[in-house]
């Protein structure tokens, strides 16, 4: 399979993608549901490569995988565990079984104890509230708050997540203890930075006349580890171990986005990824969106061996996007050896990165026109802003967003960039400086585009990104769910923090770092 697919690319060679569009290409080459388009006819995808990618889809038996997922099969296998993040959407209620026991009626228990909750704070004193969580238990909240924005009618949420103390000193220095509410959200309750900065939390509660025992609240699975912090269990809001920390947002680590907008807000935003789920499945092969992402990354990636991909939402509110979907994709797929403990015959997935359009355009698109490395852009706008006087900021917004992807299409060649400076220069400068104007072209992008960014279409997104990531997965062969690569960093903060404080540098210490413990030493106050 991999091998057709390489023969394919070889074959390609320097086939630009401006060849490919014939009167059909558009719409054959995008996958459009009654929410949303997602386009990708700007890529050097054929039919035959298509077929191609399709086939290796079935070689890896993506759709019984899926079936699998779904269906509470342990299919993250190296920790024994359900994948059923998709069960906090399940809004329909159908069954879901995990070692032979419904999980939904749980799950909507618990989704009506944090809108019950979420109602009792947004009508209370409470002006401000402080999700205390890292990766997993931080990154969906935030970017989602600041995604749905328009629709906050609750408390201002604010986000802590680095142990560097500055953050937390930052955010709290702003707020009134006496009407803050601070969620302490870890699926653990073990990690140390997020258990460092509720220990902090606590105390300048506590200085500043708050309440901890009524203005604290925990989400997490390890209900005995919250006891021993001291919340109590009416505010403490549990899920299940199949919930992996990166898929978390739809449950109870949620809780933050339910405050900002409310729980019907919240709901809404669960229809769409419930609604993403049925499509993916449903949707038959090139009808099938997340498949068909998946196949873009895969092409792009594994095939063509391009090492990162942009991500470039034309929505400033999906600022936090590209942080998000870095550790959804890379710290799922970031991995070198397949479900077998054996190396991946083919790379990992990707470096993912980006920034909202337009800025980008102004700092790295200048090393994505010109740069010598390919990098794949994924591009999203939404039809309408939220901005209704301002609907002319958005007009423009949308025609930068297609005029990039239309520039790295299409390119400008020496002929062209000559005729833009022929009036300036003449002979031998005139080449030199239209050599400068010369745009490469035929570089690959996507776009997704969507009526407006509300909880809905947000829901859609995520749910298609977590579906991309679960297909590349399964055609990669490894485990998207586990994260045995954060373990080995963990462990040696726990061992040098002694150190750090003044202990003996233990002998197996390399040179470098027994170098900056002596700087430190030196220089620390
Ligand atoms: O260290 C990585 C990680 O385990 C992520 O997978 C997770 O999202 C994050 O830490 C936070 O974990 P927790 O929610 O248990 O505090």
């Amino acid at each position: 399979m991999w091998n057709d697919l390489n023969a394919l690319a070889a074959q390609m060679g320097e086939r630009h993608i401006l060849e490919l569009f014939d009167e059909a290409r558009a719409d054959d080459f995008a996958v459009q549901t009654q929410f949303m388009r997602f386009d990708y006819a700007k890529t050097n995808i054929d039919t035959a490569t298509r077929d191609a990618l399709l086939a290796l889809s079935d070689a890896a038996s993506v759709s019984t995988r899926r079936d699998a997922m779904f269906s509470g099969e342990k299919i993250n296998e190296t920790e024994g565990r359900a994948v059923l993040h998709t069960a906090l959407r399940n809004l329909d209620g159908g069954p879901v079984m995990v070692d032979g026991q419904d999980v939904m009626p749980e799950v909507l228990a618990t989704l009506d104890r944090m809108a019950a909750y979420a109602e009792e704070v947004r009508s209370g004193p409470i002006t401000d509230v402080v999700n205390i969580g890292i990766g997993g238990s931080d990154l969906g909240p935030s970017m989602a708050v600041q995604a749905l924005s328009p629709y906050r009618d609750g408390p201002r949420c604010h986000f802590v997540s680095n142990v560097d103390g500055a953050h937390i000193a930052d955010v709290l220095r702003e707020l009134d203890a006496k009407t803050t509410l601070v969620i302490v959200a870890s699926k653990t309750f073990t990690t140390i930075e997020t258990m460092t900065n509720a220990r902090t939390a606590r105390a300048w509660m506590l200085d500043g006349g708050g309440d901890p025992a009524t203005q604290f609240a925990a989400l997490s699975t390890a209900e005995d580890k919250t006891a021993d912090f001291g919340i109590p269990s009416e505010r403490v809001f549990g899920f299940e171990d199949w919930v992996g920390g990166r898929y978390s947002m739809w449950g109870p680590i949620g809780l933050s986005i339910m405050l900002a907008i409310g729980p019907d807000g919240f709901r809404a935003f669960l229809r769409g990824g419930q609604e993403m789920d049925h499509h993916f499945c449903s949707a038959q092969g090139t009808e099938n969106m997340p498949l068909m992402l998946a196949l873009v990354g895969i092409w792009h990636r594994q095939v063509l061996g391009h090492a990162t991909r942009a991500v470039l939402p034309y929505d400033q509110r999906l600022g936090q996007l590209p942080a998000y979907l870095q550790q959804l994709e890379m710290e799922s797929n970031g991995k070198s050896v397949g479900m077998d403990g054996q190396p991946l015959p083919v790379d990992s997935g990707p470096v993912v990165w980006g920034a909202p359009g337009t800025n980008g355009q102004h700092a790295f698109y200048q090393l994505i026109h010109q740069g010598t490395s390919v990098i794949p852009c994924e591009f999203m706008v939404a039809c309408d802003g939220h901005e209704d006087d301002l609907k002319h900021h958005h007009d423009l917004l949308i025609a930068n967003c297609l005029a990039q992807s239309e520039a790295l299409l299409r390119g400008r060649d020496l002929d062209e960039a000559r005729s833009k400076v022929a009036d300036k220069f003449e002979g031998a400068e005139l080449e030199r400086q239209a050599a400068h104007r010369v745009f490469a072209g035929n570089r690959p992008s996507t776009t997704l585009i969507y009526p407006k960014l509300d909880p809905f279409t947000l829901g859609q997104i995520i749910a298609l990104y977590e579906h991309r990531v679960f297909v590349e997965g399964v055609i990669l062969g490894i485990n998207s769910y586990d994260q045995w690569g954060v373990e080995l960093g963990k462990e040696l903060a726990t061992a040098l923090q002694p150190v750090i404080e003044g202990a003996d540098v233990p002998a197996d210490k390399d040179g470098s770092t027994r170098a900056l413990v002596s700087y430190l030493r030196t220089h620390k106050k």
